[in-house]
């Protein structure tokens, strides 16, 4: 959490009852006050009693004030990633991939510029027009693989090999007809039989390349593996996929879903962020999900998904409080059932760790204030 992002608040100005959308921290960010809790009487009096004079009100989740901030990378990286890609693509299409240096420069530079800059945006390449589509897309995606192994404490080699694995993931699409790739909608199941050979594609054009890392080729050829095993083309299920497959395919999938395409609008941070999670147990690996989401969701000015103090509705139909986030993973807090699957409020709450309960999870966040309310009656 930011400082910067929080406004300051004077104690006397917090009364027994109040309820306020947003989160209280104290000043080294902790927070103090769950949102859309009655504020009681010992919360008050304990923060009078311990002379504190000033509290820290962070206004509800889903802000976004990204355009004001500095990005990570400079125009001139992105120009040469351009050109880096471009390279690629020529050599492909005109007899075989060669030594990938300008690849591999590129990638350093984004890499330095990252670690110099962490605090500032994260900031991608925004389609302008269409036919830049994978050009873009490759970039981007090798750039958020970058700030994902970082921060999954890999260290700067596998870094760098996954930007690469970011730049190389489609490349395969140049084997398949324009006509396919460029379709403006649906593909049919032929079209789609297609397209799906293009992870191999992929790996085929680098895989005899001693220059490339194994992990690389392997993100590569798994970056369309799903975690229930319903991706392609090998099917392959849970673990075997591997860490970097994994941080490829969420990558490529965060940006795919975030820009604009001629036959489906983007959809915002939020909303890609909470498929994202939706779908951690059954396309993704949730370890890694976990920690794309709070990153992500931490650089874009977004103060959590489900925070602590908030209200949900589970899979099963019950009503939920949240009461203790894991950072690992985001979609499974614990929580306290208050309402069962019919509607009605239990007498004793049952507190459930979801990190321990696979069979439930959360499927939306509740906003009625009426509703709010009424729940922070019942525990
Ligand atoms: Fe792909
Ligand atoms: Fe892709």
């Amino acid at each position: 959490m930011e400082q910067n992002e929080l406004k300051r608040v004077d104690v006397s100005f917090l009364k027994e009852g109040m309820v306020l959308s947003g989160f209280l921290y104290n000043e080294k960010g902790e927070l103090l006050w769950p949102a859309r809790k009655p504020l009681n009487f010992s919360f008050i009096f304990n923060l009078k009693k311990n002379g504190v004079d000033f509290v820290y009100y962070s206004p509800p989740m889903y802000k976004t004030d990204t355009a004001l901030r500095e990005g990570m990378f400079s125009k001139e990286s992105f120009d040469y990633a351009i050109e880096a890609i471009d390279e690629i693509v020529h050599e492909v299409k005109y007899g075989k991939l060669s030594s990938l240096k300008l690849a591999k420069l590129s990638v350093e530079r984004f890499f330095h510029e990252m670690e110099n800059h962490p605090t500032h945006f994260l900031n991608l390449l925004v389609l302008k027009k269409y036919d830049q589509y994978t050009y873009y897309h490759s970039i981007n995606v090798g750039i958020l693989s970058m700030f994902l192994t970082r921060k999954l404490g890999y260290n700067h080699i596998y870094v760098q090999d996954m930007g690469l694995a970011g730049f190389l993931h489609d490349l395969g699409k140049i084997k398949i007809p324009a006509k396919i790739v460029d379709k403006n909608g649906p593909l049919t199941l032929e079209e789609y039989q297609i397209m799906k050979k293009h992870p191999l594609y992929s790996y085929n054009l680098i895989k005899d390349d001693n220059n490339i890392s194994n992990f690389v080729k392997k993100a590569v050829l798994f970056h369309h593996e799903r975690w229930n095993g319903s991706g392609y083309p090998l099917n392959l299920k849970g673990d075997v996929i591997g860490n970097f497959a994994s941080i490829v395919a969420i990558c490529d999938v965060y940006d795919a879903l975030t820009t604009d395409r001629p036959y489906k609008k983007a959809l915002s941070v939020n909303d890609t962020l909470y498929y994202i999670l939706k779908k951690s147990d059954e396309y993704f690996n949730p370890f890694v999900v976990g920690r794309f989401v709070n990153e992500i969701a931490r650089i874009n000015g977004i103060a959590s998904f489900f925070p602590v103090g908030s209200y949900v509705i589970l899979n099963s139909g019950e009503t939920a409080y949240i009461v203790a986030k894991d950072d690992e993973y985001t979609l499974r807090p614990e929580i306290l059932i208050l309402k069962n699957f019919q509607g009605k409020p239990l007498r004793t709450p049952i507190w459930v760790n979801l990190k321990k309960d696979p069979s439930r999870y959360i499927k939306k966040i509740i906003e009625d204030q009426g509703e709010i309310e009424f729940l922070s009656k019942l525990h």
